[in-house]
């Protein structure tokens, strides 16, 4: 299953979350950094780390054909298991303009012949060569939003935008990152019009292990900001799997991975 995420405006932590609910995804899942803006993953998470292979390379190997069999090679570990791995994002936002979003989307979208899941930080939606196929092919389109005034107001707006673009209403969802300032999951919800599949705390201290490879500590799995990614994975995985499944019929065969390991891997 392909679930994209999006945000309206501001940085309400897209890439965080995305890679905080990789980290916590109950079955073999790719964080794929799609955001035309940049990939951020290898720069704060792997702490500077050599961006090798990833979108930019993926996108050059596949002209010459075969994309889904070099998606598979330029994939790293976020996991000792490898159940879950990154597809590592632009380092020059000057490539956007050059992916072909629509041929990376139809890969994307079955990777492993379904049994993995790929969960693409797509960045902001205004955003100049945003990757709308990536978005129009997914089982779950989730808007990550604050809940102030002014997010959830940019959220309202940028849903019906979508609902405008794609069409797919019942394939929307929100994802709330600090609830309650003021406004909370059902007020946003109401307010958004689609079904908010939970929210993530403010955490910062376990956010900066995330986004900019802070020292995680001894608890950071047990941290606020894991536990409710934990929650969170769990019903993205529903709600894509049932937004899916009245879509496709059901594969003959379904295989699903039962470890979850989290929070100690890092970039390999
Ligand atoms: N749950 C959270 N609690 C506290 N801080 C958070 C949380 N999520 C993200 N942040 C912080 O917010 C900042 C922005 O996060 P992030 O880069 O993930 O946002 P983004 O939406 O991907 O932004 P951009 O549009 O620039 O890609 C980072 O400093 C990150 O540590
Ligand atoms: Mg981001």
């Amino acid at each position: 299953m392909l679930i994209a995420l999006c945000s309206a405006k501001g940085a309400p932590g897209v890439t965080t979350s995305g890679l905080g609910l990789a980290l916590s995804w109950p079955r073999s899942v790719v964080l794929a950094e799609l955001d035309p803006a940049g990939g951020d993953v290898l720069a704060g998470y792997g702490r500077g780390e050599v961006p090798a292979g990833g979108l930019a390379d993926l996108e050059l190997a596949a002209r010459r054909g075969g994309l889904a069999r070099h998606l598979e090679t330029r994939l790293l570990r976020l996991d000792g298991e490898g159940q879950r791995r990154l597809l590592p994002g632009l380092a020059d936002p000057a490539i956007a303009r050059h992916v072909n979003w629509d041929r990376l989307a139809t890969v994307l979208a079955s990777v492993e012949d379904g049994a993995v899941d790929v969960v693409a930080d797509c960045g902001r939606l205004r955003a100049e060569h945003f990757p709308a196929a990536v978005v129009h092919r997914a089982a779950a389109v989730v808007l990550v939003t604050g809940s102030t005034l002014r997010a959830v107001r940019a959220g309202t707006q940028a849903i019906a935008e979508l609902r405008e673009k794609d069409g797919r209403a019942g394939v929307l969802a929100g994802l709330v990152v600090g609830p309650g300032e003021p406004y909370g999951e059902r007020e946003i919800g109401e307010a958004l019009g689609v079904a908010v599949i939970g929210s993530l705390p403010r955490d910062p201290k376990s956010a900066a292990v995330l986004s900019d490879g802070a020292p995680a500590g001894r608890l950071f799995a047990q941290s606020a900001l894991l536990r409710a990614a934990r929650t969170v994975a769990a019903r993205l995985v529903e709600f894509a799997a049932a937004h899916e499944s009245r879509l496709t019929p059901p594969p003959a065969t379904s295989v699903l991975a039962s470890e979850t390991t989290v929070g100690g891997g890092r970039v390999r």
